[in-house]
């Protein structure tokens, strides 16, 4: 019955949801100030639509939250959903094969910034929840709060979470953000890292110089931030960052093996990536790499000239944007101090070193035997015919730690993108498939929820 409605409305469902990509809702980038608030608008309508009571946009210092409820019973169970009509900015534009904000259907698959992150994935509870309105299946309480600043750090949810306790009272949160393993082996996310992003300028010189009248006399800063960064990490690919491992929880073995159980193709990774090696910190997976093991990257790193041809120059000034993912229990705060602390500590004395931290966030367990996460892996048994393995994700949204600290609620994630989705990257994309079999999953999550 559920799958007929989906594919009697598939069209519908999927020429709503490109409207809704068709909104370049930029939440970076101040010009797209307006983009966002119409997404806003977009999803608030939606919802409405699908039958949703008390729908409003609530203000904050940035961008609006859309909120939106259905209370069928209030001595019965509530599930918050979550998510993000926000998107991250599309450059580098010309590598797109076709424009960000135009979604196209290729191969079976929606290209347009946020198709997947999170457009597309947070539409799925939209849609299901209309089903679940139109069938009279819906017995237990639906809330929506879709944010719009979550690819920015979310600064302005903490306030409005903690401002409107009453509101967003629930049982559980639900959310569809972040990636399952594959269409023949579902998975549920059971932890998210967190993330410490700091930027780096290193000042030689007062000016811009001739390098070949000052070169190999005068410290120049971006030679000098190259090997501050190189120094990271040791020949093991371990951060050297005096502290940065102390509160690290390491696995069990038996977790370990838990872990490494999920289906992994290294081959297949490295050739979807094109490249000819993998790397990382010695005695570890990939999967543990990417999932409850610490990272140190540079996002971005710039300085000197950068133009057409060649300029003959040594810069007075170099940068670089440094992110590291962290695992429980490490604090954002405190391996932000660590690392400013260290970073100053190895300047050499012939430049100046300035440091500041941009977001953090909490990483973040959930639990596998909670009554909702059982209601997610009873949904997938069904409509996937599969049992759902726990996985850990590498991304992170902050927003979970601080869910569970302000209103005491754990998240479940179930999200049905994929790694190789694009997240972030030109040509981002989601599933037609993934999208569909999403909707009814989040019905079929419903209806065990409110009868486990
Ligand atoms: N949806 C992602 C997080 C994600 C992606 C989790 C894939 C698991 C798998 C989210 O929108 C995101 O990009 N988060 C940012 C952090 C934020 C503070 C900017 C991230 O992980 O870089
Ligand atoms: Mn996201
Ligand atoms: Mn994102």
């Amino acid at each position: 019955m559920i799958r007929e409605y989906i594919q009697t409305h598939q069209d519908r469902f999927l020429s709503e949801l490109f409207e809704l990509l068709r909104i370049p809702s930029v939440s970076a980038d101040s010009r797209h100030k307006n983009d966002v608030r119409k997404a806003a608008e977009y999803v608030a309508n939606s919802l409405r639509e699908a039958g949703a009571d008390h729908v409003q946009l609530m203000e904050t210092k940035g961008h609006p939250i859309v909120f939106g409820e259905k209370i069928m019973d209030a001595s019965k169970p509530t599930v918050l959903v979550y998510g993000h009509y926000d998107v991250q900015p599309p450059d580098p534009l010309d590598l797109w094969h076709t424009p960000p904000f135009e979604p196209t259907v290729r191969d079976g698959k929606i290209y347009a910034r946020g198709a997947c992150d999170d457009k597309g994935q947070f539409y799925m509870h939209i849609k299901a929840f209309e089903i679940l309105m139109k069938h009279k299946l819906l017995s237990c309480n639906v809330k929506f709060m879709i944010e719009g600043e979550e690819e920015v750090g979310s600064d302005n949810l903490g306030t409005f979470v903690v401002a409107n306790k009453e509101k967003l009272k629930a049982d559980v949160i639900l959310i569809s953000d972040t990636s399952l393993i594959s269409l023949n082996q579902p998975s549920i996310t059971a932890g998210l890292r967190g993330l410490s992003y700091m930027e780096v300028e290193v000042t030689g010189p007062n000016r811009d110089l001739h390098s070949g009248v000052y070169g190999g006399a005068v410290a120049n800063p971006a030679n000098v931030l190259a090997k501050m960064i190189a120094s990271l990490h040791d020949e093991n690919g371990r951060v050297t960052i005096p502290g940065f491992y102390d509160k690290v929880a390491e696995l069990s073995g038996a977790d370990r093996e838990a872990l490494n159980k999920a289906p992994f193709d290294l081959t297949e990774y490295k050739k979807e990536l094109g490249i000819e090696e993998v790397q990382g910190e010695k005695g570890y997976t990939t999967l543990e790499r990417t999932g409850v093991r610490p990272t140190l990257d540079v996002n971005g790193i710039w300085g000197g000239y950068t133009g057409e041809g060649a300029k003959t120059v040594l810069p007075s000034k170099a940068s670089a944007k440094i992110s590291m993912r962290l695992v429980p229990h490490q604090r954002p705060d405190e391996i932000t101090q660590l690392f400013t602390k260290h970073f100053l500590s190895i300047a050499p004395k012939s430049v100046k070193v300035k440091v500041t931290a941009h977001h953090g966030g909490e990483p973040a367990v959930t639990p596998t035997d909670s009554k909702a996460f059982k209601a997610a892996s009873a949904a997938f048994k069904e409509v996937w015919g599969k049992e759902p393995i726990p996985t850990r994700d590498g991304g992170s949204i902050p927003i979970v730690a601080l869910f569970k600290k302000e209103l005491g609620l754990d998240t479940v994630l179930m999200g049905f993108g994929l790694d190789t989705d694009a997240l972030h990257s030109p040509n981002e994309h989601y599933g037609i498939k993934n999208f569909l079999i999403g909707i009814e999953t989040i019905v079929a999550f419903h209806k065990h929820f409110a009868n486990p």
